[in-house]
């Protein structure tokens, strides 16, 4: 026993670690525990919602679904439902509207034959970044010493700060594999059984729960058999096309929080004056107070079921709650911000390379991606039907820029939100959001104007197979030519493979990299930026 204990020992720090000497060492990229790069969590309370629900609604009971909507919120339309306004704290939903274009069905003789997903995590509890558990310890504080709450906030005197950090909550492991499953349902029969996928994600711990729970809703619970997680270091610093913040130095230099700012300031006035009539004591309540109380809401639903603060807030403030989110992506991950186009850019050279079946092999001053594992068939391999990668909201937005998808990069106000606008969060990137270009084979050129030819065959007169690629985002179809001239504005919204392949390797000229992400240049003004790029040589 000692014999085999020293045999299977690895030494750290002078402190001996006994190894189970069956298993043998699994390199870092395919070691699905926890390790260095997790990032920090914390696990939350428990719900006890059969105990804590209020019944608000006629009659006297309405089941939670599990999330409660039935709260009453001032100015409600009857259709409507706060939690489809939540910006990228929304619970994951289909696209309610779509973007633009009408579903159609395959046309006979045409084949899926490739799917490339990536996949936002689930609903999580606040990150480290998050102002939300500073905010709670403060009321805590100022309660402790004589501050009262009054009125509708009247819920503050005894209320508890039960969040985690970091992870996802029940609701979010639900929306993976929920997903999972409906993808199955979707794509299935383009999995080979018999060989094994490599699937993607990050070293986060709400990363690998995100895949880990997606996979088991896929393949069921014995996924391993079926695909290898692979996990790419997500740190400042490290080379990782999921999360292209980290490598992209320049990635907080932009100026969307100054739109942010302007526009909470104006649209919680009005909340704010409220509460201020709501507390006697020292408490100053502000702006910000305001809009940590607003973000309760969300978070407090997609851990515990149920938030107190959802209806301290109109149905107009919920509106502008979202508004916060749009403005965020546009001025700091999107077409307003001078690095959307290179964090997502990795993503980009990896999608050109998969449909193309090479190694992506960008300009050496414009890659966006860890070299060492894409150049390995090991770990970038190019042989599969089936591409699952995981990633966040803001890094999957610029994914959008990247791609050139100006249709979600018209400017935004600060101060006046435009009702028809294209750039909504929470239709684009909500928890557990997932973007899913299809590749299609069909055995002629289909029509652009499918819908004026019913009756008739929805192919051209020639027989010349045509292959094209179909975004689809959160259940609905992305009009490609909206954007891309070359897509040409066809009523299913797809785009031929090469005209596609061409414009998107255009894109990675236009990220301006090099520049945009290690050019030393003062910070535009939020709205100078207008095409997610710094412009070229505007430094020296
Ligand atoms: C109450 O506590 C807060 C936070 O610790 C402190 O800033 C404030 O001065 C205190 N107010 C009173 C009246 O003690
Ligand atoms: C997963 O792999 C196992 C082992 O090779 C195989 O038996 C099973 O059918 C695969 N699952 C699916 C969904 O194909
Ligand atoms: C999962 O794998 C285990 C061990 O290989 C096997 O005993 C079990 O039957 C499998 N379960 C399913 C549902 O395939
Ligand atoms: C690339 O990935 C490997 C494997 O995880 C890692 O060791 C290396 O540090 C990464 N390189 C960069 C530049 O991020
Ligand atoms: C309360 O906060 C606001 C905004 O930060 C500030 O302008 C104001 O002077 C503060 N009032 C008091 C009494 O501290
Ligand atoms: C990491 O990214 C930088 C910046 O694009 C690039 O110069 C470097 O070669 C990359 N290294 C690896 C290992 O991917
Ligand atoms: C891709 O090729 C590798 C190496 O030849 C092989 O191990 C793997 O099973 C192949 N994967 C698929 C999905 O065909
Ligand atoms: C689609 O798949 C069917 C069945 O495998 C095949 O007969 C047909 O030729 C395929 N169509 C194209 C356009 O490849
Ligand atoms: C499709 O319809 C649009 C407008 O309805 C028209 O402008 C366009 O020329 C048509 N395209 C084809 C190929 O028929
Ligand atoms: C389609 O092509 C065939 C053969 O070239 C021709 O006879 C027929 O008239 C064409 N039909 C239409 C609707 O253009
Ligand atoms: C960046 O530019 C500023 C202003 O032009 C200059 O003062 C500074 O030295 C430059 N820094 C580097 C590292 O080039
Ligand atoms: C841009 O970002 C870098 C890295 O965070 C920082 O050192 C630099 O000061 C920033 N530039 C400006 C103008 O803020």
């Amino acid at each position: 026993m000692l014999k085999l204990c020293v045999a299977a020992c690895l030494v750290v720090a002078g402190v001996s670690i006994p190894t189970d000497p069956t298993v043998t060492q699994v390199p870092d990229y395919f070691q699905t525990s926890y390790g260095p790069f997790a990032g920090v969590t914390k696990a939350g309370g428990a719900p006890f919602l059969a105990q804590t629900n209020p019944i608000y609604s006629q009659p006297t009971y309405v089941a939670n679904t599990p999330l409660v909507t039935t709260l009453p919120i001032s100015g409600e339309p009857h259709d409507g439902n706060i939690f489809d306004w939540m910006g990228t704290l929304t619970p994951y939903q289909p696209s309610p509207d779509g973007f633009g274009v009408d579903e159609y069905p395959l046309p006979p003789g045409a084949n899926i034959t490739q799917i490339h997903m990536v996949h936002r995590h689930g609903s999580r509890y606040p990150t480290s970044n998050s102002a939300i558990s500073g905010w709670a310890k403060k009321i805590i504080q100022y309660r402790s010493n004589g501050t009262v709450f009054s009125g509708e906030l009247d819920f503050l005197n005894d209320w508890n700060y039960q969040l985690g950090q970091a992870e996802l909550t029940a609701r979010g492991r639900q929306e993976l594999f929920d997903s999972g499953i409906l993808h199955w349902f979707n794509y299935g029969k383009l999995y080979d059984s018999a060989s094994k996928i490599i699937a993607r994600t990050t070293t986060m711990v709400r990363m690998l729960q995100s895949a880990e729970n997606f996979l088991n809703g896929f393949f069921g619970p014995n996924w391993t058999d079926n695909a290898t997680l692979q996990v790419i270091i997500e740190s400042t610093g490290f080379n990782n096309s999921l999360a292209g913040n980290d490598m992209c130095p320049n990635a907080k230099n932009t100026s969307g929080s100054d739109a942010v700012d302007e526009w909470t300031a104006l649209y919680l006035q009005k909340a704010t004056n409220r509460f201020r009539n709501e507390i006697s004591g020292s408490l100053n309540w502000t702006v910000d107070d305001t809009y940590n109380a607003q973000s309760m809401c969300p978070y407090e639903t997609v851990a515990l079921g149920y938030s107190p603060f959802c209806a301290l807030f109109s149905w107009e403030e919920w509106q502008g709650f979202q508004y916060v989110n749009d403005l965020n992506l546009y001025g700091n991950y999107g077409m307003g911000s001078p690095v959307g186009r290179a964090i997502g850019l990795g993503f980009v050279e990896e999608l050109i390379a998969r449909l193309q079946g090479q190694i992506p092999n960008p300009p050496e001053d414009s890659i966006g991606f860890n070299k060492s594992l894409d150049d390995s068939a090991a770990t970038f391999p190019l042989n599969q039907t089936i591409y699952f990668d995981f990633s966040h909201d803001n890094e999957m937005f610029s994914m959008l820029t990247a791609l050139g998808l100006t249709q979600f990069g018209e400017y935004l106000s600060p101060t006046k939100p435009s009702a028809d606008r294209s750039l909504i969060g929470s239709h684009i990137v909500p928890f557990s959001a997932t973007f899913v270009f299809e590749i299609i084979k069909a055995p002629g050129p289909v029509r652009e104007n499918r819908s004026k030819h019913c009756g008739e065959s929805v192919y051209e007169n020639t027989s010349e197979e045509t292959t094209y690629i179909h975004l689809v985002i959160n259940q609905r179809t992305v009009p490609l030519g909206q954007s891309i001239s070359a897509c040409r504005q066809r009523d299913d919204g797809w785009c031929e493979i090469s005209a596609f392949i061409q414009a998107q390797k255009e894109n990675i000229v236009k990220a301006n990299y090099e520049e945009s992400c290690f050019g030393n240049w003062s910070i535009p003004a939020y709205g100078e930026i207008r095409d997610g790029a710094i412009p070229k040589n505007a430094t020296s």
